[in-house]
């Protein structure tokens, strides 16, 4: 018998039935590549597009990218009104501020699951985002990464929450992730620029996991024309 899990869906047009309807509610994925792949712009439109759809309320935190410039380049993608009420993001200039209580004793970890754990209950946010782990990994001072992850993991779990969490994969690495966290994930999207021939370049996405589902597991050209994402079908040069 075939169990149906409900799904959230990325209104990335052709991306929901490449991964057999979408994400499954509650799942950790891991949003994996290269710099300047569009890791930010994706999962923001996966937000902005569930806060106007379906009135779904995320919380992105930014440990990077400070809340103007990425509400800035949303802009310029077609999500102009990226309302705080639905779509909520967190930088670290915010996070720190909110610090005033003896913080320096605990980790960011700790930190990051106290803030969201709260947030959740006062603002019911059921989509979260984490940009990106490497930020994440630089302001703490981890003694065990793997168990640290696992943890955190956990508690977004916990909370029932579509957790995002992006990773910066250095140019030229085979791996995915650091510290396991791809096998700790129940997805995986790969995003990669690949060279088309002398000139062009092509912005590529692949399912590499998704647990429950049935997924395609090619890769598909990743696009965004002013308004929205949509992917398409690699053609193959190949005879
Ligand atoms: N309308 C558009 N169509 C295609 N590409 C665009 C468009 N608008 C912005 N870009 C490109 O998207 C890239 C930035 O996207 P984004 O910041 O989401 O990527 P990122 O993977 O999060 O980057 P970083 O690794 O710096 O965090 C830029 O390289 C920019 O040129
Ligand atoms: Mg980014």
């Amino acid at each position: 018998m075939e169990v149906q899990v409900p799904l959230l869906q990325t209104h990335v047009e052709g991306l929901d039935r490449a991964l057999g309807g979408g994400i499954p509610v509650g799942s950790t994925v891991l949003v994996a590549g290269t710099p300047g792949t569009m890791k930010t712009s994706l999962i923001l439109w996966v937000m902005h597009e569930n806060a106007r759809t379906n009135g779904v309320k995320s919380l992105y935190v930014s440990l990077e990218q400070d809340m103007d410039s990425l509400k800035a380049g949303a802009a310029r993608m077609g999500m102009g009104n990226l309302h705080e009420s639905s779509v909520y993001v967190l930088d670290l200039g915010q996070l720190r501020k909110g610090l005033h209580r003896a913080e320096t004793t605990k980790d960011w970890f700790t930190i990051l699951i106290e803030i969201v754990k709260e947030a959740v209950s006062s603002s019911g946010y059921q989509v979260l985002a984490i940009d990106s782990l490497e930020a994440l990994y630089a302001l703490s001072d981890l003694k065990s990464p793997r168990r640290e992850m696992f943890h955190l993991l956990g508690a977004v779990k916990e909370l029932g929450l579509t957790t995002f969490l992006i990773t910066e994969t250095p140019f030229g690495s085979t791996r995915l992730a650091q510290w396991g966290e791809d096998f700790l994930a129940d997805g995986i999207l790969h995003l990669k620029q690949v060279e088309v021939g002398e000139t062009d370049v092509q912005l590529r996405l692949r399912c590499v996991k998704m647990r429950w589902m049935n997924h395609d597991h090619n890769a598909l050209v990743l696009n965004h024309d002013g308004r929205h994402f949509f992917v398409t079908h690699v053609i193959s040069k190949k005879k």
